[in-house]
């Protein structure tokens, strides 16, 4: 009976850890994180990712790198990914406290901060998709959409 028990709990703990596979679940759910500390190291981290991916991008946009639409469509495609990480950074409990730059804004308004993350998403879907079309006139006025997210939001839910 014991060992029943047990089965059962490891595969719902198993079936748990399946369902966090799929994008959708795992935003806003309880991550797998050791601590409050790794949540914030992780959402810190796919923003480093998040400015590397825009920032080759903003080169291409402002003629400061050639345009090669093979590269800026990955770059694309990697934001989209990107954008639909740093919840689960955010929403893992405690992860207000520690080294981080968040506003205590983020978790007194977390519908309003949940809203400029989908605008984020929604947005950074929409250029990985106007990049496919493999013209940078197509995809700048998707990528300056996307950037002014960024900005959005820190003004309300990052300090400096
Ligand atoms: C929905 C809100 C939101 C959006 C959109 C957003 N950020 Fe942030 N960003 C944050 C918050 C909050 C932090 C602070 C995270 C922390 O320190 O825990 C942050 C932190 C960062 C950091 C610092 C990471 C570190 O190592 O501490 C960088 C860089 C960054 N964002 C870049 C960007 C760029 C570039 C964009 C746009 C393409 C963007 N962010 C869009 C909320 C956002």
């Amino acid at each position: 009976m014991k060992l029943q028990l047990k089965q059962l709990a490891a595969t719902f703990g198993l079936i748990g850890c399946l369902g966090m596979a799929a994008p959708a679940a795992v935003a806003g759910t309880d991550a797998h994180f050791k601590d409050a500390d790794e949540a914030i190291e992780y959402r810190q981290a796919v923003f480093t990712l998040v400015k590397a991916h825009v920032g080759v991008m903003g080169a291409m946009v402002k003629g400061k790198m050639d345009y090669d639409a093979a590269e800026f469509a990955y770059r694309a495609e990697s934001l989209k990914a990107l954008s639909n990480m740093p919840l689960e950074g955010f929403t893992y409990p405690g992860s207000d406290k520690g080294d981080t730059k968040a506003k205590a804004a983020v978790w007194k308004d977390m519908d309003g901060f949940k809203a400029k993350m989908e605008k984020f998403q929604s947005d950074s879907e929409a250029l990985a998709e106007a990049a496919k079309a493999g013209s940078l006139d197509a995809a700048k006025p998707a990528f300056i959409t996307t950037v002014k997210n960024c900005k959005a939001c820190h003004k309300d839910y990052k300090n400096k």
